[in-house]
């Protein structure tokens, strides 16, 4: 009677202390894994079916703005356009390319201004009047169907890098 009583407890000791090591090891793995949020705070992903033209979209990317632009038929069509089906889009980090401030989008003239030093760019991000020196930068992206994936670097993003054109 005693043994069997002894035996009993040793085996309740052995699976209380097998559920506890296996309850760390979890809280544990819970700890080291990131959370869901973090594993997509890298991407961002913009649906640009419903995007209408001459409408700009400010999209946000790892802390930073993204300007999307849907052209119309009768703006000029650039190397740095983003093509999904027939249209034609600028996506850009919305940043002057000068000190960093925000320019805006003045949709009549087609064009980007920045309030800050007076500089300027045109619809595809190309410096329209300086000081800004370079063009908006074109963030990396892949495209999937009618969808624009920020963070991912895909062919269409690969060769405008090779051809120089990003920024
Ligand atoms: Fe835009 Fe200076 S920060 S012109």
């Amino acid at each position: 009677m005693e043994k069997k009583r002894r035996d009993f407890m040793g085996l309740s000791l052995g699976l209380f202390t097998a559920a506890g090591g296996i309850g760390a090891l979890y809280a544990m793995k819970r700890t080291w894994d990131p959370l869901p949020s973090v594993k997509a705070a890298g991407f961002t992903t913009i649906d640009l079916s419903g995007a209408q033209p001459n409408v700009l979209t400010v999209e946000k990317w790892r802390g930073k703005p993204i300007f999307v632009l849907k052209k119309t038929a009768d703006m000029k069509p650039d190397d740095r356009d983003v093509i999904i089906g027939s249209d034609r889009f600028h996506v850009s980090i919305g940043l002057c390319t000068h000190l960093g401030c925000i320019p805006a989008y003045e949709g009549e003239q087609h064009k980007f201004k920045c309030a800050c030093h007076g500089g300027e760019f045109d619809a595809s991000g190309r410096v329209l009047k300086s000081p800004p020196p370079s063009p908006l930068v074109i963030p990396p992206f892949t495209i999937e169907g009618t969808k624009l994936v920020l963070g991912e670097a895909g062919p269409e993003y690969k060769k405008m890098l090779d051809a120089g054109l990003i920024a």
